[in-house]
């Protein structure tokens, strides 16, 4: 008995030192060890939590997958995954940390673009590419070689959306309301009001607001006061929702436009009748497809409690499957060469079409446009690049 307390006692003693061992064996930089770390930072809570939820839980799929086949260049691949908490200054914190910290070789995120910006300039000074799964402003990439994405970008989406606004909806006089906190916001404004301006219609009233506000009224009169055939709102599910309230409200019926931005089951519970029957641009529709996104849309239904996968979710797959084929195509970890790797991504088949990173790094696909019908998103039509 005395015997066994003892070895108890030396156990404990010799416990920490073990682990100290063990700790200190792990290589710091992840590369030489026997799995491949990869980063996520993603808005898991906050404002924009949908965007981040949903593109990480298409993440881990896409990963799990990824391990069930085997991993790649005969290691596991580990997915830390870090919350941005839908705001500024999180996302410096966050990459810094894995980076440093946890050594990862390859980042996936974030989903808005301001926030990739902000964690962008960090992933090419320490050479880790970083691929955003969705961040669609174009500033985002010409941050440097090492950052990609696997979406297109907003001169496109604002091309689509203006197109349908002059020539589906025969819409002349448009208004823009833009969320000047956003990078992503401002970007697409532009690119929408210059083909709006090509298609020779015009722009009666541009207003702004600041991402969060809770209160449109203001702008939301003066914008109904130049009488327009429909609005532009290039904003984020939560604000947006809440502008479609308040327009109604005030009597501005005409429809309401947007851009991948309101794509969140959020914005149909908050805006509810409001936002029926407007429309708006994304990346991807689980009801039209390819077989690999038949796939998809059963496996994540599977792992995720039966919901069924949004754009953000099927870009979050894509992102991780681009990384990892790129890995496995260099050989290697090592930054310069998954750099390479991904900059060379050719007719790639993916759940959001087929990829091809371009020379600005980005990758040419198409759009769909989207209705809201009995609190439900329809799909409406697929726009080629
Ligand atoms: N494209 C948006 C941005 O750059 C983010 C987004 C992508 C939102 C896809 C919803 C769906 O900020």
């Amino acid at each position: 008995m005395k015997r066994a307390l003892n070895l108890w006692r030396g156990s404990l003693v010799l416990a920490p030192l073990c682990l100290a061992l063990v700790v200190g064996c792990r290589p710091a930089d992840g590369k030489k060890s026997d799995v491949i770390k990869i980063g996520e930072f993603a808005s898991l809570t906050g404002k924009e939590a949908t965007f981040g939820q949903s593109s990480h839980e298409g993440t881990v799929l896409a990963i799990e997958e990824l391990n069930a086949a085997g991993g790649v260049l005969g290691k596991r691949i580990e997915l830390l995954t870090e919350d941005t908490q839908s705001k500024a200054g999180e996302p410096a914190t966050v990459v810094n940390k894995l980076i440093s910290r946890d050594g990862v070789v390859g980042i996936l995120g974030e989903v808005a673009s301001s926030r990739s910006l902000e964690a962008a300039p960090i992933c090419q000074q320490n050479k880790i590419p970083m691929v955003s799964p969705s961040s669609t402003n174009p500033k985002v990439t010409e941050v440097g070689d090492y950052i990609f994405r696997v979406c297109f970008i907003d001169p496109f989406q604002g091309t689509v959306m203006a197109n349908f606004a002059s020539r589906t909806l025969k819409a002349t006089r448009v208004a823009i309301f833009t969320d000047v906190k956003s990078d992503y916001s401002k970007g697409l404004a532009k690119f929408f009001k210059d083909q709006i301006l090509r298609n020779g219609g015009q722009i009666v009233a541009e207003l702004d607001f600041n991402g969060g506000d809770k209160d449109f009224k203001g702008q939301l009169t003066a914008i109904k006061a130049a009488n327009p055939e429909a609005v532009f709102v290039p904003g984020y599910y939560t604000d947006a929702a809440l502008i479609a309230i308040q327009a109604r409200q005030l009597g501005l019926n005409v429809p309401l436009l947007g851009g991948d931005g309101w794509e969140s089951e959020k914005l149909t519970e908050i805006g509810k009748e409001a936002v029926e029957g407007d429309y708006f641009s994304t990346h991807y529709s689980a009801e039209v497809g390819s077989d690999m996104s038949k796939a998809f849309v059963a496996n994540y239904q599977k792992r995720w409690q039966g919901r069924t996968p949004d754009a953000l979710a099927a870009c979050g797959y894509d992102s991780a499957l681009v990384l990892v084929d790129a890995i496995r195509r260099a050989g290697s970890t090592e930054g310069a060469k998954v750099r390479d790797a991904l900059a060379a991504t050719k007719d790639f088949k993916a759940v959001t079409g087929t990829i091809t990173i371009n020379a600005q790094r980005d990758a040419s696909k198409s759009a769909v446009i989207l209705t809201i019908r009995d609190g439900q998103y329809k799909y409406l039509e697929t726009i080629e690049p």
